[in-house]
């Protein structure tokens, strides 16, 4: 029998991103990110190995990181509006999360499997914050993937990667959504 949840499919269909430039404060506060971060960790992820974890970034980091994205950006000989774009990541971030990717040994499990379902943290992550009513996008840059920055930001290990920073806060305007995939194209259908 089939038990549908109509809400909940509608919210799929209907759901996008806030563009970080967009969010404001106020942010949610810890009591209001439990439900979020707890819809994050409940992800398929094969073999239970959690190969994942979580960093919060609230005012004063991000104001670290923001600080940190300049001198690094330097050091790294990144063009200014590099440096930037780095900087106001975090700067103008009224919260974010960093989802962190943990690659764990286990032979039986491929290591692209832990890379999917890192992936797939980031996108219950947004939509449970987008469900809860928050604005939230879903961003990178070299800030996530230059080495010597994530090792001085967030202290991650060798086996660890940014997988996303998940920025949250109050929408200040709905964006035109973005033209969606032609269905037409991407499945085939395949019956014999
Ligand atoms: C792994 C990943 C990294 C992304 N990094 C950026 C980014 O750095 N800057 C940006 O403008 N959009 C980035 N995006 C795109 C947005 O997060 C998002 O896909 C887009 O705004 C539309 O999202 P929606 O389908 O939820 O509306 C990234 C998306 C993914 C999946």
């Amino acid at each position: 029998m089939l038990t549908p949840n109509p809400a909940a499919l509608e919210f799929l269909l209907t759901r996008r991103s806030r563009p970080a430039k967009t969010l404001t404060l106020p942010a949610p506060d810890r009591a209001a990110l439990m439900p979020i971060l707890t819809a994050a960790a409940r992800t398929p992820d094969h073999g239970k190995l959690e190969p994942w974890r979580l960093i919060v970034l609230e005012r004063a980091a991000l104001d670290r990181l923001a600080a940190l994205a300049v001198s690094q950006g330097a050091a790294l000989g990144l063009d200014p509006e590099q440096i930037e774009k780095g900087q106001k990541q975090f700067a103008d971030s009224p919260l974010c999360i960093a989802v962190i990717e943990v690659q764990r040994d286990a032979p039986k499990i491929p290591k692209i499997e832990q890379t999917y379902s890192a992936g797939a943290v980031c996108l219950a992550l947004l939509n449970a914050a987008l469900a809860a009513g928050w604005g939230a996008n879903w961003l990178s840059g070299w800030v996530g993937h230059e080495r010597a920055f994530v090792t001085a930001a967030l202290g991650l290990a060798e086996n660890e990667r940014v997988a996303g920073y998940m920025h949250i806060g109050t929408e200040t305007s709905v964006p035109p959504d973005r033209p969606r995939p032609d269905l037409g194209t991407i499945v085939q259908w395949v019956d014999a």
